[in-house]
């Protein structure tokens, strides 16, 4: 990407100001315009489609991708992303092409109605928001948080938390821009907020039935139950850049479903997230005196059967990381007999549980810088 400082009309009455402006870099926009034709046939030939691209670059700094680049850049995002175990599926990724949003209050809007129709009461679809591009000169919204969803995290006096460690700094900014909606609980949903413009951002509370969540059980102990825990339905990353032919998207929710262990041997079970394998390992009568005894280990499986069973019980989609594993290498396969190569990162996608019971665990993978892509922001 290329930037450049121009200065205003001399002549301005308001003090002199200089402007950053963001130009695409048009081989970007080239090579992504040929893997667009070259994997559409029906498209026809690119070159009609690249003089109207180097034409627009030259004379906007920018270009627009029609409604089907855009449906198929974000698809292929979703398969260069070489940290995702779940990319089998991303030819069927739903794309929101909302381009036309730009302001908080709609990006705030999207990302409710996002989430209602990703959840589909439990039967969830794999969906992408995509909101206003950045523009040379300026930026398009953002929302802040990591996720759509996501609980709070309350920094006790003594130093402990209560709620997600992981968003204590997160909780504490909302909370000096005005959020007085948690409860101090261990599970609060934390408000969205977006940045549109200069301005101060937006706070935005979720509203209840865009929040599906599911409470933890296990299928033989009943004491379970009172351990009080519960995760949300969707996972739905929020803060990062879709990136298409050089043009960011800064504002691109977007969910697939989870995977049991994300929550199972992470979200609870990590020492600086909910940490609860020493409170299961205590209730299951273990003996947690000695590591020898792989009392971790034993409470990680219970752990991991009760969310998969709860989220069964519940009719919300989820995928256990032995099916997931397997569907992967099905992918791999796939991938190389069209001839494609894909990008994954071996630390990301063996599962946090079990890794070296899973066909993904004895393989290297190639990892190229591929684009499209999720980045982050710079
Ligand atoms: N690991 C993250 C979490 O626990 C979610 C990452 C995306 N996961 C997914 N299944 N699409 O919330």
């Amino acid at each position: 990407m290329r930037t450049w400082i121009r200065s205003l009309r001399p002549f301005d009455s308001i003090a002199v100001q200089t402007l950053v402006e963001r130009t695409i870099d048009i081989r970007e926009a080239e090579r992504f315009i040929r893997l667009f034709h070259e994997e559409n046939p029906g498209a026809g030939a690119p070159h009609t489609r690249l003089r109207e691209v180097a034409r627009d670059i030259s004379r906007y700094g920018t270009y627009a991708h029609t409604p089907e680049e855009l449906e198929f850049g974000a698809r292929v995002a979703w398969r260069n992303s070489n940290r995702c175990i779940g990319r089998l599926y991303w030819r069927s990724l739903r794309v929101r092409d909302r381009r036309q949003v730009t302001s908080a209050e709609g990006v705030a809007i999207e990302c409710v109605t996002h989430l209602r129709e990703a959840t589909a009461g439990g039967r969830i679809r794999p969906t992408i928001t995509v909101l206003a591009p950045d523009l040379p000169a300026r930026p398009g919204p953002r929302v802040l948080n990591e996720q759509l969803i996501r609980y709070a995290g309350y920094r006790q006096g003594d130093g402990r938390v209560v709620g997600d460690p992981r968003y204590v700094d997160f909780t504490d900014m909302v909370r000096a821009s005005g959020w007085s909606g948690g409860q101090g609980g261990r599970f609060d949903v934390l408000p969205l907020m977006i940045q549109a413009g200069r301005g101060h951002p937006l706070l935005c509370n979720l509203p209840g039935d865009a929040v599906l969540e599911v409470p933890i059980v296990h299928p033989h102990y009943p004491w379970f139950e009172e351990l009080g825990l519960r995760w949300h339905a969707v996972p739905a990353i929020s803060d990062l850049c879709l990136e298409i032919g050089g043009l960011c998207y800064p504002c691109a929710p977007f969910n697939g479903w989870y995977m049991g262990a994300e929550i199972g041997a992470r979200n609870l079970a990590d020492v600086d997230r909910y940490d609860q394998l020493p409170v299961v390992a205590r209730h299951l009568g273990l003996d947690t005196s000695t590591e020898r005894s792989l009392w971790r280990d034993h409470a990680l499986v219970e752990l991991n059967v009760a969310v998969l069973h709860s989220f069964e019980r519940a009719g919300v989609t989820m995928t256990d990381h032995h099916t997931e594993s397997e569907r992967f290498l099905t992918h791999l396969a796939r991938e190389e007999k069209a001839g494609r190569v894909c990008p994954a990162d071996w630390s990301w996608i063996v599962p946090p549980i079990s890794g070296g019971v899973t066909p993904v665990f004895h393989r290297y993978y190639d990892n190229p810088r591929l684009s499209p892509a999720f980045v982050r922001h710079r």
